[in-house]
């Protein structure tokens, strides 16, 4: 089984590093006798950095460990899927320059996410040129470590929004059929759950979850109605999804990084991974924050509910709008005092989780089988790392 699963590291999107029966066989052993150490290592209260830090497994030809390999490509298909997100966004609500090229704009669907924060422009072209380089460094890290960089390009086959605004090609997300979970909202502002307990999370935005809507504009029917200076409420409904959105895919990157990071090998990667993921979570706080501006209301057109979050039954401490800071919770035991810390960190099935998750979210919707099972194999592969 585990023969099977490092041989898929090597042979999906290309990557051309053959891993011997040997290898594999080697690759077994020192994973287990690795998590046994790093058991014994936490139960002891020290040393499990300095084993965590030890690279365990023999290196191969290209110079990075098949499971630090699977991690990174992982991550850098993760990160291209971040990346045709945002893409889509800075070309309706972005800033419009060289640095982010491909859009020409659209000033009603911009008037609208400006009500969540004058700067939203800036803050959305800035999120999309980090996505771009988060994968172009982990591509070229692996390039130059001997494994072959991940495509998806094959997949580029979602159709654009036809509003005003946005390139015509093909695209690997659809932002158009939403399903945004926004639990992350409570989860953080909980002072006695942590999603590593198998703890759950009431939603910020009920009526988001519950059903498919957009978080750009699909025509321009969508920004009907608006002009620069009032937004239509169904313009305004689309601003607030796209407000909780970005929250809602920039907290995940900031669980994924560092859940991944308890399993890679050499401290090069996890000097990358340390310090590709914060950057997740700067993104994630500011969202946060504006997601807070959203304007109440109730979209005419489908009955979408934004709630007052300062008001009853909303408010309080679960919801109020300024509670933008994590709330210390419990964390890796309910024996320990309560810790402000990033939630959730579990390492185990970390890759397939965010795949799982993302998917329910209908972020892929319309999306190929082949799209999925490449996906698949990449986070399994990164999941037995
Ligand atoms: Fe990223
Ligand atoms: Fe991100």
């Amino acid at each position: 089984m585990n023969s099977m699963k490092t041989g898929s590291v090597n042979s999906i999107e290309g990557a051309t590093r053959a891993t011997t029966k040997d290898g594999n066989d080697a690759l077994r052993t020192s994973s287990v006798n690795r998590r046994s150490f790093l058991v014994k290592g936490l139960v002891a209260g020290a040393g499990a950095a300095a084993v965590s830090l030890t690279p365990w497994r023999a290196k191969g030809a290209g110079g990075l460990t098949p499971g630090d390999a699977a991690i990174l490509r992982f991550l850098a298909a993760a990160e291209i899927i971040e990346t045709d997100a945002w893409q889509q966004y800075n070309e309706f609500g972005g800033i419009q320059d060289s640095e982010v090229p491909g859009g020409t704009g659209n000033a009603l669907y911009s008037t609208a996410l400006s009500v969540l924060d004058s700067d939203m422009a800036q803050y959305v072209h800035d999120n999309t040129e980090d996505e771009f380089t988060h994968f172009d460094f982990i591509n070229a890290y692996l390039q130059a470590n001997g494994v072959a960089p991940v495509s998806l390009d094959r997949f580029r086959t979602l159709p654009s929004s036809q509003a005003s605004g946005a390139q015509q090609i093909g695209r690997l997300t659809n932002l158009m059929q939403l399903s945004v979970d926004t639990s992350w909202w409570t989860r953080y502002r909980s002072g006695s759950k942590n999603p590593d307990f198998g703890d759950t999370f009431p939603q910020a935005v009920p009526g988001l979850v519950q059903g498919q809507f957009p978080a750009i504009p699909r025509t321009d029917a969508d920004t009907a109605g608006s002009t620069k200076k009032k937004p239509s409420t169904h313009l305004q409904a689309i601003a607030n999804t796209a407000g909780f959105h970005f929250a809602m895919i920039e907290q995940g990157g900031t669980s994924l990084y560092p859940s991944l990071a308890q399993r890679v090998t050499h401290p090069e990667v996890l000097r990358i991974l340390l310090s590709i993921g914060p950057t997740e979570a700067m993104h994630f706080q500011t969202w946060q924050d504006k997601a807070g501006n959203a304007p109440p209301l109730t979209d005419p057109t489908n009955g979408l509910v934004f709630p007052d979050l300062n008001s009853p039954p909303f408010g309080g401490e679960t919801f109020q709008t300024n509670l933008i800071m994590p709330e210390p919770t419990v964390f890796l035991d309910r024996k320990f005092p309560v810790c402000s810390i990033v939630r959730p960190t579990e390492t185990e099935g970390a890759a397939m989780g965010a795949v799982n998750f993302l998917t329910r979210t209908g972020l892929f919707v319309g999306q190929s089988s082949q799209f999925f099972a490449t996906l698949t194999q990449l986070a399994q592969a990164a999941d037995a790392a």
